[in-house]
């Protein structure tokens, strides 16, 4: 026993030491806080309602406001312009009993109102400084305008591009997710939270929401561990590294319990194997909604969630509702609720709200710094790095500025589609169109002509489906053949066409699930009758997740993938076009050539019968009807220019223990003029005590050459690089084979085969 009490002295001791004196100047001030709080104020700061939003100066006259004053509410979210934040914050801090000051959180995801591409588009960039500079931008802006806690990064890994949240994320790759992941915690959070231009970073949807079964939003999950662990929790885990300061819950369950109720994947893994320290947040409603998967009635699922580790109650308002009860019956600890409001405590007082709670409402600043011409200058300039060039036939593009251009398709004309889903702060009606990006960038030595040529689908329903949130295409009541004729009647007098086709914003984004992962017919039907006209057609295609297009691959000359581009979205494609800027992008999740291949992906396992040699082999892992290959694998993207690959040089094809193994190869860009290259090195286990996959992503760098220049490429590898979860989960490498691979994309690589002992 005495022993036992000494370990607990020294234990406690140690732990006071590993507190940093900022740390325990917190804690004593929280601690002393909460004394003063009674269970309804400690409740009431789990509690996180939605506020629509309301007219400036209507903020304490409304039920919040009531709620606000009886210490009812942690933190809201959904309100725009500081003036109403601080409205609103001004009730809590002067007419609250404790004057405990809110969090205002918002869907900040690819920029506050100068938006930047989607994020699907901004990991195609590979540049991790260019992605936490925009994260950087949407805090200086978000924080301007009185936000302080960012519902982002997404970092759910996604294989399947029928669900329309790939374009939330970072595509399928577990290792670039959480550079990314890290680049945009660092980006949002800085390196002082309390500075008035950085905001808490909620990285989210932990977990494994990217999973979600036939692609279809909010469906059933469920994999292995051993999965789990290698391919899906890296990226959260990542964020969690970099020290980013929330969590946010997944709606989907994880091994048959919802997330949000689920106490292994929030406890035992995100805090104790993890060592998370930050406030956990469910999703809208994700507590309630465990009343619709089944997990009981609003009191059990309360107390799951509770239990589980969840801190704050997104919506739902259950934990204030039900607490109550839950806590009488000896249910749950007080502990445990003071913990969960400790936590959201904690965030307020690194935010510095406590000191200021009008940190983030400084009126000026949000007259100078949001939407501001430097931030938009930036926006553009990033832009082309996202854009993937999938096919330029006979060097198609860049186009001349001269001629006549015809510019057809429903995207061609149209502001509030180009900033993509998720821009909830976005000024939709600003944001450039390609035509008007082409009228300035081209000048009056082009002549550009236009047609709508289709509108975004035949079937006028879906077509409402996918234009919501102000995101309508407007569409055109005249029939297909007329608008078919008059778009040949343009292309008729042109020299080349311009098709801006694809996706509408909202085609992606939550709840925007698709089976079908063509361009809509209509378009189809346009896009054939442009091509049969034999004029060069260059395709700029608009889409917010890997779409099929063989008949697109096979028969338009040039393909450039824009994504949604953002608020500068038609300066920045014209830029690319007329060859101000080119295009550097390249894909970080997989094309397939036909819907029946998804979930594709390049980390594929081998399987006992891999396919050797040409498709089709009967009795071989392949299909009928489709070969295996995708239409464009990961990390293909082509440029204005060209590159060619030296032979790859290792440092030692024989390793042992942690010594270090570089991997070098020349890069030379052969063509005429600067373009930028991915070099991506990949590795694969040949044997290991699990199957491991084809080849893993481990390492890349993007380079910038000029005409001629060759640049050594040179990646670092360690035992590290080889280390994998095997089936006890423990973090391992193995000795034994390995084949290096360096290249240009996925599928197109050298290899060296390297043996590394322990
Ligand atoms: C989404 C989250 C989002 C939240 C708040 C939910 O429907 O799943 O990603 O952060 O709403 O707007």
């Amino acid at each position: 026993m005495k022993r036992f009490l000494l370990l607990l002295i020294v234990a406690a001791t140690l732990s006071v030491q590993a507190q940093t004196p900022a740390d325990a100047k917190m804690n004593a001030f929280v601690t002393a806080l909460m004394k003063k709080m009674t269970l309804s104020e400690k409740l009431g700061q789990l509690n996180l309602p939605s506020l629509g939003d309301f007219v400036t100066g209507q903020a304490s006259n409304s039920d919040i406001a009531n709620k606000i004053r009886q210490g009812q509410i942690g933190g809201l979210f959904n309100i725009k312009s500081v003036a109403k934040i601080r409205d609103v914050q001004q009730v809590a801090v002067e007419q609250g009993r404790l004057k405990i000051p809110l969090l205002f959180g918002m869907d900040v995801i690819h920029g506050y109102e100068t938006i930047f591409p989607i994020p699907l588009a901004l990991s195609s960039s590979w540049n991790m400084k260019l992605i936490e500079r925009s994260a950087r931008i949407a805090a200086i802006e978000a924080s301007a305008d009185g936000i302080n806690w960012t519902f982002s990064p997404m970092v759910d890994v996604a294989r399947d591009p029928r669900w329309g949240r790939i374009a939330e994320g970072s595509g399928e790759d577990p290792y670039l997710g959480s550079q990314i992941a890290m680049a945009m915690v660092h980006g949002y959070q800085g390196d002082d939270l309390s500075k008035n231009n950085t905001i808490l970073s909620c990285v989210k949807h932990y977990a494994l929401y990217g999973a979600s079964e036939s692609g279809r939003d909010y469906n059933t999950t469920d994999m292995s561990r051993i999965r789990m662990y290698n391919e899906y929790f890296p990226p959260y885990k990542a964020a969690i590294d970099a020290g980013v300061g929330s969590v946010m819950a997944s709606f989907n369950e994880v091994d048959g319990i919802p997330a949000t109720g689920n106490k292994w994947l929030m406890t035992d893994v995100l805090r104790n194997q993890w060592k998370f320290k930050g406030l956990l947040v469910s999703d809208y409603t994700g507590i309630s909604e465990m009343v619709n998967h089944g997990m009981g009635d609003a009191t059990t699922v309360a107390t799951l969630a509770m239990r589980a580790g969840v801190d704050m109650d997104m919506v739902s308002e259950y934990f204030i509702k039900e607490m109550p009860k839950v806590l009488s019956r000896g249910q749950i600890t007080l502990a445990r609720i003071d913990e969960a409001c400790r936590r959201i405590l904690e965030a307020k007082y690194r935010l510095g709200l406590f000191e200021d709670p009008y940190r983030y409402c400084d009126v000026q600043r949000a007259k100078t710094d949001v939407f501001s011409v430097a931030h938009r200058t930036e926006a553009r300039k990033m832009a082309p790095e996202t854009f993937v060039l999938l096919k330029n036939q006979e060097g198609l593009l860049p186009l001349k500025k001269s001629g006549t251009i015809a510019l057809v398709g429903p995207l061609a004309d149209n502001k509030e589609n180009m900033s993509g889903t998720w821009s909830v702060a976005a000024k939709l009606d600003q944001a450039i169109s390609l035509m008007a990006g082409m009228k300035e960038v081209a000048g009056s030595t082009v002549r550009l002509l236009h047609a709508r040529g289709s509108n975004l689908d035949y079937d006028s329903s879906f077509e409402d489906r996918a234009g919501m949130f102000g995101k309508s295409l407007r569409r055109d009541p005249r029939p297909k053949e007329v608008l078919i004729q008059e778009a040949l009647a343009v292309a008729a007098q042109s020299d080349v066409i311009v098709a801006a086709l694809g996706e509408s914003s909202e085609m992606t984004g939550e709840s925007s699930s698709r089976t079908d992962l063509s361009i809509p017919q209509a378009q189809r039907d346009l896009l054939e009758a442009l091509v049969k006209t034999g004029k060069p057609v260059v395709l700029v295609l608009f889409t917010g997740r890997p779409l099929t297009l063989p008949w697109e691959a096979k028969n338009v000359p040039s393909i450039l993938n824009v994504w949604f581009a953002g608020s500068e979205a038609g300066y920045a494609i014209a830029d690319v076009l007329f060859g101000d800027q080119y295009p550097s992008g390249k894909l970080t999740a997989t094309f397939p050539q036909h819907v029946g291949q998804v979930p594709i992906y390049y980390a594929a396992k081998r399987t006992g019968r891999p396919l050797n040699g040409p498709w089709f082999q009967k009795f071989q892992s392949n299909y009928l009807d489709v070969s295996n290959e995708p239409l464009y694998p990961f990390g293909y993207g082509l440029g204005y220019t060209t590159f060619k690959y030296g032979p790859m040089k290792l440092s030692a094809t024989q390793l042992k223990g942690n010594q270090l193994l570089t991997v070098s190869v020349d890069v030379q860009n052969t063509g005429k003029s600067e373009g930028k290259e991915v070099v991506q090195l990949y590795i694969r286990d040949v044997v290991g005590s699990v199957t491991r996959p084809v080849k893993e992503l481990k390492g890349f760098k993007k380079i910038q050459l000029a005409p001629n220049e060759i640049r050594t490429v040179t990646f670092r590898i360690t035992p590290e690089e080889l280390k994998f979860y095997n089936s006890d989960l423990k973090f391992v490498w193995e000795p034994g084979e390995f084949e290096i691979m360096v290249g240009a994309s996925s599928d197109d690589v050298q290899r060296v085969t390297i043996n590394w002992q322990k």
